[in-house]
């Protein structure tokens, strides 16, 4: 014993087991993680009392959230960037003469969670000294202002805790906006959080600010393409559980891409996609071979987009790797979800299609830990090193030590994408091979078409 006190971080993965996707839910556990217990008052009874109001706080703000305004959706209509930024390994930039040196990109989802491990995942993306990171969206509990500095911006709120610090790219950093940055009405991810992120203009210099919930990096091989699912994700109390509402935005919580995005797509960005091979990035799942999933954006892109994207997205908290499929009416993208940022990861989960029938081709049922007979998975974040037109992926976990589990490599060719190879680099037999050609997951065919299903 050395006799040094262990660092207490805000929230354990205990915290967050069995989350459910509800913002009652989420306000509800944030206030019992959060809160003094009225059962735990000391007596007498007017103690009990004040600790029971106290408690009961929490359905105010709760319904506050759910009543009140959505942050106003902001876009660059006064910002000269447009939002769309050079992908380079050197600022100040000079024209595309930086886009054949490697520069270094890494994701995480769903990890803004204050716990241990989500700092573990930090610390391991500052090693790796990428030029731009990315968080695919979720802050914890509900995305408010004190969650945010302390699970994001690593300010903690008065307390003796290890606030947890998004690690910042030497030329920027970019937040998708979640469904839990909504919970709160996306003030405290518009308001604060966005403010902090964005590019910086030269090595060294602040972040500039991210003006807008969505963005795009671009050189003369590959265009990552970043949009807000968050923001239409969460409907109206009670309307969005009537099934024909559902797919209306606001008031069923579907995911769609608000209007000013779609402008931007069509008058800033569809210039920037010819010639380019195209990343997506997303918070909500496009599809999912085990959970229902949000398809109406890939639907939205269909305008701009005729050929095969690699999409990265988060929201579900595992990882799983899918060959070429299009939810119906769609643009076709090779699925990659990577949700397994913070949260407890969910494991044992029995995939909706048979290994043969299946987008599903690789997904980590490893387990972690066993919290309370639950078995909980690894959580990981992705790698991506671009060279020219030459982009590998590498998908980690942190368990003790930095561990790689999967890598792949693709080619830009003009605007194809091109699978050229992916291995598996573990050979821990609950890192699962679904279907059983590894290939089909880089490959052009054959491809899937899934109709939207619930489960
Ligand atoms: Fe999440
Ligand atoms: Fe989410």
């Amino acid at each position: 014993m050395n006799g040094a006190t262990p660092i207490e971080y805000k929230h354990k993965l205990e915290d967050l087991l069995n989350l459910r996707r509800s913002a009652w839910h989420s306000y509800l556990r944030a206030a019992r993680t959060e809160r003094f217990s009225w059962r735990r008052a000391p007596k007498p009874f007017h103690h009990q009392l004040k600790a029971f109001i106290n408690n009961m706080t929490w359905v105010i703000i709760y319904l506050q959230h759910r009543f009140g305004r959505r942050h106003r959706f902001q876009d660059y209509s006064h910002d000269p960037t447009r939002g769309i930024y050079p992908l380079v390994s050197q600022l100040p930039v000079n024209g595309d003469l930086h886009a054949e040196d490697e520069i270094r990109v890494s994701l995480a989802g769903d990890w803004g969670t204050g716990t241990s491990e989500s700092n573990r995942i930090a610390n391991h993306i500052r090693e790796f000294n990428p030029h731009y990171t990315i968080h695919l969206g979720d802050i914890y509990f509900v995305g408010g202002s004190d969650e945010v500095e302390e699970n994001c911006l690593g300010n903690p709120q008065g307390k003796s805790i290890h606030a947890v610090t998004w690690p910042k790219g030497s030329h920027g950093s970019f937040a998708l906006n979640g469904n839990h940055e909504m919970y709160a009405n996306g003030h405290a991810y518009f308001d604060h959080l966005l403010p902090r992120f964005g590019m910086r203009l030269g090595p060294g210099m602040e972040a500039m600010g991210q003006k807008a919930s969505f963005f795009a990096l671009k050189n003369k091989y590959w265009a990552i393409v970043s949009l807000d699912t968050g923001y239409n994700s969460v409907g109206l109390p009670i309307f969005e559980r009537i099934p024909y509402l559902k797919k209306v935005p606001y008031v069923g919580g579907n995911g769609s891409l608000p209007p000013a995005i779609i402008r931007w797509l069509r008058e800033d960005v569809r210039p920037h996609l010819e010639g380019r091979a195209v990343i997506i990035l997303t918070h909500h799942q496009y599809y999912s071979a085990f959970e229902d999933y949000f398809p109406e954006a890939g639907r939205q892109l269909r305008e701009f987009i005729s050929r095969p994207v690699l999409w990265f997205w988060g929201h579900e908290h595992r990882l799983a790797i899918y060959g070429l499929c299009q939810a119906k009416g769609g643009i076709a993208a090779y699925g990659r979800c990577v949700g397994h940022g913070g949260m407890p990861v969910t494991i044992r989960a029995k995939p909706r299609y048979k290994p043969k029938q299946s987008p599903l081709v690789v997904y980590d049922d490893r387990e972690y830990r066993n919290i309370s007979g639950t078995p909980v998975g690894h959580n990981g974040y992705v790698n991506l090193i671009f060279t020219g037109p030459w982009l590998r992926i590498e998908h980690r976990d942190v368990q003790e030590r930095d561990n790689l589990l999967l890598t792949e490599t693709w080619e830009a060719r003009g605007e194809e994408l091109v699978g050229r190879d992916i291995q598996i680099q573990t050979s821990e037999k609950d890192f699962r091979q679904y279907h059983p050609d590894l290939h089909f997951a880089i490959k052009p065919t054959p491809q899937f078409e899934l109709e939207r299903v619930s489960v």
